[in-house]
């Protein structure tokens, strides 16, 4: 055997046995963590002040921004970006491009998309009606854009790739609704960022299919008072699930917040 088939087996058996060590660790399947995508084009304005205050409560239901980890990187997004809300918490990386507005370097802003960008009928597609189909664009809290490109530009190309969310700690379970119906918006999604469905399991009941109420939130018309709820969760983008036991005690509240210890990766 030469060196280099040596170097090539050798080389094949170490990464075959990395990977087995890998899953093996994982407790047999590791779903493969979201990775960057590619980057495109879109266009970039801004909205609300240097203070970010017009951006709380957008459209995902993530209601104070601050107070939930998001703070002022976030963005909202045009409707062919936003997909009916299932775009909410997913990450983006923008950089301003080809504009005299753009600071130098091309800095990367890095939001959380948190709100919709409504379209404007009234407004041209190419004047003013930015965020109306087909157009791929991002309405960035001004203390985002501020990152990438002098405010007094207005409207600036960008290039934008999705990327993996980095959060601190489980995903968080904030609860509204009644006796008879639970809305539960999932905030502080990591990976992906985002959510394709969501069940909940009383501790006397099997786990029970939650509907998409709109931007982050999930309802259950059900019963649940009284009981200890858990969630299972899968990612929108990696179509990995995740259960997350007991994250409310049973004498949970409407208007509380519940911490999982668990999130995606
Ligand atoms: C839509 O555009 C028109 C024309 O510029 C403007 O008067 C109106 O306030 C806009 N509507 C919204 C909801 O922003």
């Amino acid at each position: 055997m030469d060196a280099a088939l040596l170097h090539s087996c050798c080389l094949s058996f170490f990464l075959v046995l990395a990977v087995v060590v890998r899953r093996a660790a994982a407790g047999g399947y590791a779903p493969p963590a979201f990775r960057p995508t590619a980057w495109q084009n879109a266009y970039a304005t801004f909205y609300g002040d240097d203070t970010a205050s017009a951006t709380m409560g957008g459209a995902c239901g993530y209601g104070n921004l601050f107070a939930n980890g998001y703070g002022t990187d976030t963005a909202a997004l045009s409707t062919v970006l936003f997909n009916n809300g299932y775009s909410c918490g997913q990450c983006f990386q923008i950089r301003c491009i080809n504009s005299k507005w753009c600071y130098k370097g091309s800095p990367i802003a890095t939001v959380t998309a948190t709100n919709l960008c409504p379209p404007n009928w009234s407004q041209d597609t190419n004047n003013g009606g930015w965020c109306n189909p087909p157009r791929s664009h991002f309405d960035m809290a001004k203390p985002a854009f501020m990152k990438i490109a002098q405010w007094n530009g207005g409207i600036v190309p960008v290039m934008f790739r999705r990327v993996p969310c980095m959060r601190q700690g489980g995903i968080r379970f904030s609860f509204q609704g009644n006796g008879y119906w639970l809305l539960v918006y999932a905030m502080n999604v990591a990976g992906g960022g985002d959510i394709a469905s969501m069940w909940v399991k009383g501790s006397k009941t099997g786990w029970i299919s939650m509907s998409h109420n709109w931007g982050a939130s999930y309802q259950a018309f059900a019963t649940l008072g009284g009981q200890a709820l858990s969630f299972k969760i899968t990612s929108y983008t990696s179509h990995e699930t995740i259960i997350a036991y007991n994250v409310a005690p049973a004498n949970w509240q409407v208007g509380m917040t519940y911490t999982a210890n668990v999130n995606f990766h």
